[in-house]
């Protein structure tokens, strides 16, 4: 497969289907949350042979809080067992961590482990691992506008937002990817993709292999993104 023209630096995937995996199976909806573990580990493998910058994974938004206090645990639960197993091998592995969203409402010894994690692979140049947890987009434009009244500013310019903003020190997402058929962003970087392109599969996100992400890349390598100047042909 010929990328080598038109690949993306930074992949944004909406994790979706977890629940609907598992309910087709006749199975807790943890067991699909679960499953969706093994889908990052392949993705992550995926975008390391293929040399991508950043992956961002979308694993809890600020709205999901409002599901069962059972769910949600377990939720953390999966998270927290995937970072005992899996972090220690990010460093040889060269992958720099990174997250958004506010993770100090999160269970304390998970938000440590990765303030930990975030420090100790902070200089590796290979991926950055971006996980996307207790983000919503409009809570961290909130708290950026509030960062910028604390720093006095009077006006403000799109360079203030994007150095305030959980993303800051990333390149905004080329390819939006949306696992499970829904079509719409739930709140996921809005004010980062103002230009991404958007990819939607039917596909529920335990089910979803290295032959979907390569279809993704695909098309978007087909694409033509204008960012508002003329066609090219
Ligand atoms: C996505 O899967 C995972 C999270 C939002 C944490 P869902 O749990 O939303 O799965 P569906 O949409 O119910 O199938
Ligand atoms: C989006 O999925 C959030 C994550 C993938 C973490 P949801 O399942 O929460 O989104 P909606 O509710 O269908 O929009
Ligand atoms: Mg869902």
């Amino acid at each position: 497969m010929n990328l080598t023209n038109n690949f993306p630096s930074h992949v944004g995937i909406i994790m979706d289907g977890n629940g609907r995996w598992a309910s087709k199976r006749h199975l807790p909806r943890l067991a699909g949350h679960k499953a969706g573990v093994e889908a990052i580990r392949r993705t992550i493998e995926f975008a390391e042979e293929f040399g991508l910058k950043v992956l961002t994974f979308f694993a809890f938004s600020t709205e999901n809080w409002k599901r069962d206090k059972e769910e949600v645990e377990g939720i953390f639960d999966i998270v927290r067992s995937y970072a005992n197993t899996d972090f220690e091998e990010l460093e040889k592995r060269n992958i720099r961590l990174e997250t958004m969203g506010d993770i100090s409402k999160i269970p304390s010894d998970l938000f440590q482990k990765l303030l930990e994690v975030k420090e100790k692979t902070k200089h590796n140049t290979g991926l950055i691992l971006n996980l996307a947890i207790n983000y919503g987009a409009r809570d961290e434009l909130v708290m950026c506008f509030n960062n910028l009244v604390k720093l006095g500013k009077k006006e403000i310019t799109e360079q203030d937002i994007a150095q305030n903003l959980y993303s800051a020190s990333l390149p905004d997402p080329d390819l939006i990817i949306r696992t499970s058929g829904e079509q719409r962003l739930s709140n996921f970087m809005l004010y980062q993709s103002s230009y991404s392109e958007l990819y939607f599969t039917k596909v529920f996100w335990p089910s979803f292999k290295k032959r979907h992400f390569k279809k993704a890349l695909k098309t978007f390598s087909r694409r033509e993104r204008r960012f508002g100047g003329n066609h090219k042909n």
